[in-house]
């Protein structure tokens, strides 16, 4: 499968609010509170406004196969307050908003969004990739730790005290790997050779088809 990954434009901005819809549906069902409003996610409306902050600055990327969008990420060098410290993000891109759609899951989408942003962070001569990921979810994690990132705190004020409540900063776990550690990396990821995208109904029907032998 060819993965091409390229800088979003504002154009983009519905296709990456239907990928966080499509997502968050798909939480739901699964019965995660990562992302709901009832836990302190954002609402579409702040989502698209922040992404699309994120578009005009060039700092948003699509990854397409076959030509369609099949996924997408932010890189820059901000955060959340109180997650990572000024010198933390000195010397890292972060990883936001990373979604790969539902339909092409599975097919190292994800890993190739991730050695994009890592490519980024060395281009910037920033030594590490890094990002927050949603604190109660810790199937999440377990995804971030198999992709060779390592957790690095719960930040401080995320943890409930008798003032403060973990809902207000939700998305608090916060995770890092050097982005050289995927230049060392010698087996390219395991992705198909060939996805086959079927497209109707305005883009929202994407079937992926793997011809991988193995
Ligand atoms: C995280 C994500 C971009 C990775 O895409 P990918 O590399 O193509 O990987 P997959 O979608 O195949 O997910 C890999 C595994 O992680 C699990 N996973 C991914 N995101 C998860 C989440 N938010 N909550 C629980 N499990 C999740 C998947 O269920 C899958 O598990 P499985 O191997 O048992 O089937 C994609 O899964 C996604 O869009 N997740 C929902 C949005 C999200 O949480 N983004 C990260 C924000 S920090």
């Amino acid at each position: 499968m060819n993965i091409r990954i390229r800088q979003g434009r504002p154009a983009d901005l519905g296709t990456i609010c239907r990928l966080r819809l499509q997502r968050a549906s798909w939480l739901a069902a699964r019965g995660s509170d990562q992302w709901t409003r009832q836990a302190g996610g954002l609402s579409i409306e702040v989502f698209a406004a922040a992404v699309g902050h994120s578009l005009r600055r060039g700092e948003s990327w699509i990854a397409e196969a076959g030509g369609e969008p099949v996924g997408t990420v932010t890189v820059n060098d901000r955060a959340d307050a109180g997650l990572w410290s000024p010198a933390e993000l000195a010397e890292a891109v972060v990883v936001h908003y990373m979604i790969v759609d539902l339909r092409c899951a599975g097919r190292a989408v994800g890993a190739n969004l991730l050695a994009h942003a890592a490519a980024l962070a060395r281009a910037r001569h920033r030594t590490w990739v890094r990002l927050d990921a949603w604190t109660a979810n810790t199937a999440l994690h377990d995804y971030y730790r198999r992709a060779g990132f390592r957790l690095v705190r719960i930040a401080a004020s995320a943890m409930p005290g008798p003032t403060e409540s973990a809902a207000l900063v939700p998305s608090a776990a916060l995770f890092e790997r050097r982005a050289d550690a995927w230049a060392r990396t010698t087996e390219p990821p395991r992705i198909p050779q060939r996805i086959l995208i079927t497209t109707r109904d305005a883009g929202l029907t994407v079937s992926c088809v793997s011809s991988r032998t193995e």
